[in-house]
């Protein structure tokens, strides 16, 4: 893992909005598509907002882009304000050029008699589609990337998982309160993340420091799913200053 820390998210988020443009643009000259992993929650939002902006005033196409979320909460509602479905069409794909039908995000209401098949058609569309060429991650304060929580296996795919309670509680103000937030998610899982080519993990403020450094200077562990990534051979963690601050 390496590390590079900057003094706000807003320029660290422009860095790797410029990653990801390079990127699509590259791909673009070889006539290739790219495939993007994507994740949600706050810790992207500048990221997706700096892609806006690059597509409407700098002439960005995302014609030849392929997605595939992380995660999803279950059971949920694509129409719901929380859903991560929700989430990426207001940040992203309602303001680009990107073709619907290339958008992949688990789906929240698939029904439990179809879970395992649904996972695992998930994972294939990847691996068909060529793999991740790029993932970006943030991280929970349990150490989970997507919604791989403690005890989660490193050749685990694409699953129906069950959320950790601090997950619930730092979900809970989203949901105005913690009976809202659904107890399961799909997430791809880290043998699905670990096989992209390029990861980005992104965390902002203090209170990610503690498990930033567990992250990464901790000994690898699905105690602290994350800590996996210290096996990735081409992973950079995009930091600030507050969560930063505990590495030594
Ligand atoms: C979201 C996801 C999660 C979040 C993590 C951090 O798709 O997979 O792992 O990245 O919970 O969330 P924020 O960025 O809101 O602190």
């Amino acid at each position: 893992i390496h590390n590079l820390v900057f003094s706000n998210s807003e320029s660290a988020s422009k860095l790797v909005a410029k990653e990801i443009a390079d990127l699509i643009i590259r791909k673009q000259k070889k006539e290739q598509n790219c495939i993007l992993g994507l994740a949600t929650g706050s810790s992207p939002i500048n990221v997706y907002a700096e892609l806006v902006r690059l597509h409407q005033e700098e002439g960005l196409s995302f014609y030849n882009v392929i997605t595939f979320n992380l995660d999803e909460y279950w059971p949920m509602e694509k129409t719901n304000v929380q859903s991560y479905h929700y989430f990426m069409h207001e940040h992203l794909f309602n303001h680009v050029d990107i073709p619907k039908e290339n958008i992949n995000i688990p789906d929240g209401k698939v029904a439990q008699e179809n879970l395992l098949q649904y996972c695992l058609d998930y994972e294939s569309k990847i691996n068909q589609a060529g793999g991740l060429d790029f993932q970006l991650l943030g991280i929970g304060r349990t150490g989970h990337i997507g919604f791989n929580e403690p005890g989660s296996h490193h050749n685990s795919v694409t699953r129906m998982i069950t959320l950790d309670h601090l997950t619930r509680i730092d979900a809970a103000p989203a949901f105005h309160g913690i009976s809202n937030v659904p107890k399961k998610a799909i997430t791809m899982g880290i043998s699905t993340v670990l096989n992209a080519k390029r990861i980005i993990l992104m965390a902002w403020g203090q209170n990610k420091a503690e498990i930033v450094k567990e992250t990464v200077e901790g000994e690898v562990s699905g105690a602290v799913p994350a800590t996996y990534l210290q096996h990735h051979p081409n992973t950079t963690f995009v930091l600030d200053t507050g969560a930063a601050s505990e590495l030594t």
